[in-house]
């Protein structure tokens, strides 16, 4: 395994790194969530309207308009991942969910999940993301768009491409009950937010140093806050016996 960094965090473990030199030596995870690039150039086009090439503008709970952060001009999303990196994806999982699944080609499957942003406007109304969970197309209705969000409100958003914990937290509940979860392309690690407030064990991977720091940050206080919910771990062997 060849990393620049690792940080531990109570029972999370954060990697800077590129995912095939990482991926591949971690323990396999009950759930892994990935949200890779979808090799949309999205990393560029963030902060512009993509009719008119002028910054997006959002309203803010006042009713004006602000334009929306600039993240810097990064093009990490020039490129889906290669078939390599996403069959190592799904084998380090029991099971798998990857966002942005109808972009890179993933074979046929019953459990698509839909994430509803409730956008008006020129974005996408939802985007869709593969797994080879069992069941059926589930969805989910949560507004994200600018500063009209329905979580994380009063946190200012960290990445370009950023994505709620909550919905991050649906996609672990849509797993069952999984006891442990991964997320390469970790980003400013929604999943792993999701994770540690459930009290689950996680690794995470990203090979961007800013957007590492920023999940190590957003890790931290998620591990400062404590769970949500009490885990639910697997009974003793011995308690049956008695
Ligand atoms: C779509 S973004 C993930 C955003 C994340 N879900 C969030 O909410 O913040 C993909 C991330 O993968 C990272 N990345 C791209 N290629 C990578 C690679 N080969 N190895 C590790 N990280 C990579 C990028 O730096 C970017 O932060």
């Amino acid at each position: 395994m060849s990393y620049v960094q690792k940080v531990v965090i109570g029972d999370a473990t954060l990697y800077q790194g590129e995912v095939l030199q990482v991926l591949p030596f971690l323990p396999v995870v009950d759930l892994v969530i990935a949200d890779p690039p979808y090799g949309i150039g999205e990393s560029k086009k963030r902060n512009t309207n993509r009719a008119h090439n002028v910054p997006v503008c959002a309203k803010n709970r006042k009713g004006t308009f602000v334009p929306s952060t600039d993240y810097g001009d990064f093009d990490w999303d020039k490129n889906p991942p290669t078939a390599e990196e996403v069959a190592a994806t799904i084998a380090a999982g029991k099971n798998c969910i990857i966002w942005g699944g109808n972009h890179i080609g993933m074979p046929p499957a019953s459990k698509w999940l839909c994430w509803d942003k409730l956008n008006s406007g020129d974005f996408a109304d939802c985007e869709l993301a593969w797994s080879n969970l069992p069941g059926a197309v589930r969805i989910f209705r949560h507004m994200w768009n600018g500063m009209l969000r329905d979580s994380e409100r009063d946190t200012p958003r960290v990445h370009p491409t950023q994505k709620p914990i909550a919905l991050m937290a649906w996609c672990i509940e849509q797993a069952g009950k999984p006891q442990s979860v991964g997320e390469p392309w970790m980003g400013s690690a929604p999943a792993g937010c999701a994770a540690v407030a459930l009290g689950l064990p996680y690794w995470g991977i990203e090979r961007d140093p800013g957007n590492f720091a920023k999940a190590v940050k957003r890790i931290e206080q998620a591990h400062a806050q404590g769970q949500l919910f009490a885990p639910e771990r697997p009974k003793q062997e011995q308690e049956a016996l008695l």
